[in-house]
C-alpha cells in the first residue's frame, strides 16, 4: 500500500453549448500550470479521529463547514458502502480547493473525481473505470439534484467526452490542437440546481431537431476535419436562451468575441463562466485581455487547451509545482 496518495482532476467546460448534459471538455492552462482540485490521503496521526479532513487552496474558505456536506466525505462514505468497508484505519484526507465553487468550471466534479481516484488508489484500485464513474456521478447528483456526466467524465478521462449515461461507454471526440479555449470567470456564484430550475421541462419539436442537427454537424465537422463547420455548430438552444439572464454582460461579451475572431462562445456548464474558442494565438491573447477588462470583473481569465490526460496521481516533482 502507498503511504501517501495525491490525485489531481482538471477543470472542465460542461455542455460545450452544443451538448447539454452530454458533452464536456477537460481543460488545462497553456502556461502549463494546474487548474483543478487535488486530494491527498495518508494515514492519520495516532490519537486522531478515524477521519481527519482538512482543506487548503485558494477557495478552501468557501467550502461547507459541515464535513457531512463535503463531497470528499460523501465520496468516501459511498465508496465504503459500495465495497462493504465497515471499519477504517485512521485516515487523513486533504482537499486542495483550487477551483471556485459554483463557477461553471466543473468545480465539484473536480473535487469528486480527485477524491474518488485517490480513495480507490489508496484501497488498492478495487473499482474499474466504469465503477468509479458510476460512484462519481452519484456523488455529483447528490449536489446538483440530477445525474449528469458532462463534468465528471472529461475531468476523469480527459479530452472532449460524450457521455449521457453509463448505458453506453463514454465516447472520446477529437479536439483540434489548433483550438484554444478561453474561460472568463466572473467572481459570482451560480448553483447548478438554480441554473437548472430556469430551464423548461419540455421543448418544441423544431428546437429539438435544430439542436440535434447542430450536434451531428459538430461531430461530423470534427471527424472530417471541417473545423469551420464544427465551430459554427457550437450553439445552444437548450440552456443559453434561459440562462443568459443570470449572467450580466454575457450577451454583449459573446457578441464581441464572435465579431473579433472568436470561433464560438457560450456558457461554461451552468455558468457564470463563459468560454470562447479561438484558433489563433494573437487573437486569443487579445480576446482574453478584453474579457478580463469587460466581463470577468474581479474574477479571472485563463487561456487553455484541452487537457487530454484527465485525473492523475501526482508524484515527485509534480507535487512540488502544483
Ligand atoms: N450540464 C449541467 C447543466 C451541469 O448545465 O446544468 C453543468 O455542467
Amino acid at each position: 500500500m502507498n503511504d501517501k496518495v495525491t490525485c489531481y482532476a482538471p477543470a472542465s467546460v460542461g455542455n460545450l453549448s452544443v451538448g447539454f448534459d452530454l458533452l464536456g471538455l477537460a481543460i488545462e492552462p497553456i502556461d502549463g500550470s494546474y487548474f483543478g482540485d487535488r486530494v491527498t490521503i495518508c494515514a492519520a496521526e495516532k490519537g486522531a479521529q478515524a477521519l481527519q479532513l482538512s482543506f487548503d487552496g485558494q477557495y478552501a474558505s468557501a467550502l461547507p463547514s459541515d464535513p457531512a456536506e463535503n463531497v470528499v466525505t460523501r465520496s468516501l462514505d459511498l465508496f465504503r458502502t459500495q465495497l462493504g468497508i465497515s471499519s477504517l484505519t485512521r485516515l487523513s484526507i486533504q482537499l486542495t480547493k483550487s477551483l471556485p465553487i459554483g463557477s461553471g468550471l466543473g468545480s465539484s466534479a473536480s473535487s469528486i473525481v480527485a477524491a474518488l481516484a485517490a480513495i480507490n488508489r489508496w484501497f488498492g484500485d478495487p473499482l474499474d473505470k466504469r465503477g468509479l464513474l458510476e460512484l462519481m456521478s452519484k456523488v455529483e447528483s447528490s449536489i446538483s439534484g440530477e445525474k449528469h456526466f458532462d463534468n465528471i467524465a472529461p475531468s476523469y478521462l480527459g479530452g472532449l467526452v460524450l457521455c449521457d449515461s453509463l448505458d453506453a461507454p463514454p465516447q472520446f471526440l477529437s479536439w483540434p490542437d489548433s483550438w484554444q479555449i478561453i474561460v472568463a470567470y466572473q467572481n459570482t456564484q451560480v448553483k447548478t440546481k438554480d441554473a437548472r430550475s430556469v430551464l423548461p421541462d419540455s421543448y418544441p419539436r423544431n428546437v429539438l431537431v435544430k439542436q440535434a442537427a447542430s450536434l451531428a454537424r459538430f461531430v461530423h465537422g470534427l471527424n472530417s476535419g471541417d473545423l469551420e463547420l464544427a465551430a459554427r455548430n457550437i450553439v445552444d438552444l437548450v440552456a443559453e436562451p434561459y440562462r443568459e439572464q443570470l449572467l450580466p454582460g454575457f450577451e454583449q461579451a459573446k457578441r464581441h468575441v464572435l465579431h473579433h475572431g472568436g470561433l464560438a462562445a457560450g456558457i461554461s456548464g451552468s455558468g457564470p463562466t463563459m468560454f470562447a474558442i479561438v484558433d489563433n494565438a494573437e487573437k486569443a491573447n487579445e480576446l482574453a485581455y478584453w474579457l478580463k477588462e469587460n466581463y470577468a470583473g474581479d474574477g479571472f481569465v485563463k487561456l487553455c487547451k484541452a487537457d487530454r490526460t484527465g485525473a492523475r496521481q501526482l508524484t515527485g516533482v509534480e507535487l512540488e509545482v502544483h
